[in-house]
């Protein structure tokens, strides 16, 4: 009794550690229905001719795209502000998260 417990809490830790490690869409999911979505539509597909559809995007250019905003090498006043604060590990998720969805309804 008492070592299946262990075991199920070692389980949980292995798994968390995994995820903090790598990519992770359902994180990714997360931050953009909170923050991106406004713009990017709640499925990646905007709904205004000035916002870009992120939805099935390749997740190395978004990757870039994000850290190019974050560095201010590209030069957005909007994006340059969102991406300010966010993470290697949030941009990672974010990325994995838009190149999963599909580019068209
Ligand atoms: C207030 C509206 C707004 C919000 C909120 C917003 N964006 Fe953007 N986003 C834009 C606009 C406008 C552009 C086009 C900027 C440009 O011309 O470079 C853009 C461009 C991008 C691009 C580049 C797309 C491409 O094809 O090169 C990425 C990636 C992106 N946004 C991701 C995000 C993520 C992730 C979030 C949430 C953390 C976010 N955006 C929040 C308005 C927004």
């Amino acid at each position: 009794m008492h070592r299946k417990l262990l075991c199920s809490l070692a389980m949980v830790g292995l798994l968390a550690a995994s995820g903090a490690a790598s990519a992770d869409a359902e994180a990714g999911k997360a931050t953009a229905s909170g923050v991106c979505a406004s713009c990017h539509g709640p499925k990646g597909i905007s709904g205004a001719d000035t916002f870009p559809n992120l939805a099935g995007q390749k997740k190395t250019y978004l990757v870039s795209a994000l850290k190019a905003y974050r560095d201010k090498t590209r030069n957005n006043p909007i994006m340059n502000g969102m991406a300010a604060s966010l993470t290697d590990q949030q941009i990672d998720d974010l990325a994995a998260y838009y190149s999963s969805l599909k580019a068209s309804e």
